[in-house]
């Protein structure tokens, strides 16, 4: 699989470095080490990218193997390119806050800003061994960057909630996307106006994890992985002109047989410029083992109508001003 992912990768390379393109270190590497402004890795797997005052915000899930084992990590990340990337620390260092136990799961870690700005609510996966608690915790802070201080936990419409993903649409208003195994499928939920709690949307009935969602081109496109947990395989996705729905059946993002590149969706980030509107893909390539040298797959996604496509990863650059891509088969003009 890894191998098979390589292959890729290199051809990937070897096109991107026969074209025009430039080639430096404002590329993203899907695959690769992504290094902070420190020299040091990246550690946001599950994350979620947070827009606040021009400025990007990537939070995820820190597995950094001197972390003490008995405590749940999110570092955070800031760039004004979404290439480079500065290390603003870690912004919540949870103990265990409900006795669940040595293996206890805290994943997937997602911020929302207040509507005035004035408030940072974070969402993650909240867990015992083996993955029965089910809930979601909350943490608040008074600053983007932290620290984050532990607020509650609960089961988001009373169900049983593992993956979640994060949504905020173009008017504002914020979604918790979460997989709910008894209803087989998953929600999409409404956040409350403080933002801590949820209210119903739409229920999928499509049984995936990994959820995802964008509003592009006047429609919604909803992305989810199956459950084969941190194995990879291929990720689907479905599309309504209104969030409660009717949904389109799935199709796969990419070819059957490319298994999604290796990756699981993580999140979907719209970039819209002058010059044009991208979705990146944000999956993240898992390394069960040594959940800290897990990689990233990001990639501009080629959009159509109603329909979307994961393209072979390869080294790629953008220009979020403009919301241009190097891969030009990516973008397309504003709507007018
Ligand atoms: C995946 C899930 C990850 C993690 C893993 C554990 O399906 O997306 O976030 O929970 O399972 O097996």
């Amino acid at each position: 699989m890894k191998r098979q992912f390589e292959r890729w990768l290199v051809a990937g390379v070897l096109s991107l470095a026969s074209s025009t393109l430039c080639v430096g270190q404002d590329v993203i590497r899907p695959g690769d080490p992504w290094l902070d402004s420190h020299g040091q890795r990246i550690q946001a797997h599950g994350g979620g990218v947070t827009l606040y005052k021009d400025v990007y915000y990537w939070f995820g899930e820190d597995r950094t193997p001197s972390n003490d084992p008995d405590k749940r990590y999110v570092a955070c990340y800031s760039s004004r390119d979404l290439v480079h990337w500065e290390s603003r620390g870690q912004v919540l260092v949870l103990a265990d806050p409900e006795r669940l136990g040595p293996h206890w799961v805290l994943e997937r870690p997602k911020v929302f800003v207040g509507r005035k700005g004035a408030k940072f609510v974070m969402y993650a996966h909240l867990d015992d061994a083996p993955y029965k608690l089910a809930r979601v915790m909350v943490a608040v802070s008074d600053r983007i960057d932290g620290q984050y201080k532990y607020v509650k936990s609960f089961r988001p419409l009373g169900e049983e909630s593992r993956d979640i993903g994060q949504f905020v649409d173009d008017d504002g208003s914020a979604y918790l996307i979460f997989e709910s195994r008894p209803t087989k499928g998953f929600f999409v939920a409404k956040l409350t106006d403080d933002l801590m709690n949820v209210e119903k949307t739409a229920f999928i009935a499509a049984p995936l994890e990994g959820g995802a969602l964008v509003h592009y081109g006047g429609f919604y496109y909803v992305v989810g992985s199956h459950m084969t947990g941190w194995r990879p395989n291929p990720n689907v996705y479905a599309t309504a002109s209104t969030l409660a729905g009717p949904w389109t059946e799935f199709s796969n993002l990419a070819a059957q047989e490319v298994n999604n590149y290796d990756s699981q969706s993580a999140m979907l980030l719209k970039v819209a410029g002058s010059k044009g509107t991208m979705v990146i893909f944000m999956g993240d390539l898992w390394r069960p083992h040594a959940l800290w040298d897990s990689r990233y797959l990001w990639m501009p996604l080629e959009m159509g109508s109603r329909s979307m496509h994961l393209p072979p990863p390869q080294p790629w650059s953008l220009n979020v001003r403009k919301g241009e891509t190097s891969l030009r088969s990516n973008v397309v003009p504003p709507t007018p």
